[in-house]
């Protein structure tokens, strides 16, 4: 804090200045912390102490890596079953699950929302385990099985939860719908379908944006009585 407090000080050209700083840095107040950056900005001073001051990070601690140059990715292959299906892709490395799914399977029913592992849109089953495929990298998967929204139904016959979920209007844009149903598949085989405040708890990290949630529970409700 010394250290940033010397650096803003240097910064600064006047006792006003300085005044203001020691109010910011004890405060932080906001307006006080525009105008000062508004002062600073394009000086060595802004560059160097900035980001310290907001911990975006240790200076020391970074290192930043080139971009690979084009065409010198290093891919790698990958087996998985997706869906009862054996699929093998060459893939960069830094792919997440849900781009493989989407873009180089074609299997779009597994939403992309947040891409940041906060709305649960993107939830498939791999190895029978609700994953967020967003946060997951397609080449960890080697050897497992995934199922999508896509590989529930047996034919034209749906899941019993794609059928509650009809029955019980548990969808209205249906964004979030097809990582409900997986979320609901796999909360329901881990026994945790007891109640609705149970059901609520374990389905918090599938979120709907159109907050149908008392449908969305008697749905599972509904397939939980069937299962059992
Ligand atoms: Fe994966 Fe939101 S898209 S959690
Ligand atoms: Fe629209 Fe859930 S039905 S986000």
């Amino acid at each position: 804090m010394d250290e940033a407090k010397n650096a803003l000080e240097d910064a600064a050209s006047s006792p006003s200045d300085c005044a203001e700083l020691d109010h910011w840095l004890l405060f932080g107040d906001p307006e006080t912390r525009r105008k000062f950056l508004k002062r600073i900005a394009g000086t060595t001073a802004a560059f160097t102490i900035g980001p310290r001051i907001f911990g975006l990070y240790n200076s020391e601690a970074v290192t930043v890596s080139p971009s690979p140059a084009k065409g010198t990715v290093q891919t790698v292959r990958v087996q998985f079953k997706i869906n009862g299906k054996d699929h093998q892709l060459e893939l960069d490395p830094r792919v997440t699950l849900l781009d493989a799914l989407r873009e180089r399977l074609r299997l779009t029913g597994t939403k992309k929302g947040c891409d940041h592992g906060q709305c649960g849109a993107c939830t498939v089953l791999a190895n029978g385990r609700r994953i967020n495929s967003c946060l997951s990298l397609a080449v960890v998967h080697e050897g497992d099985e995934i199922i999508t929204i896509e590989g529930l139904a047996n034919g034209e016959q749906l899941h019993p939860l794609q059928t509650a979920f009809i029955e019980n209007d548990g969808l209205q844009c249906g964004y979030c719908t097809p990582g409900q149903i997986c979320s609901a598949v796999a909360l329901i085989k881990e026994g945790h379908a007891k109640d609705d405040a149970e059901i609520r708890e374990w389905m918090s990290g599938n979120i709907c944006r159109c907050g149908a949630y008392p449908n969305i529970v008697a749905a599972i409700k509904q397939a939980r009585a069937k299962s059992v």
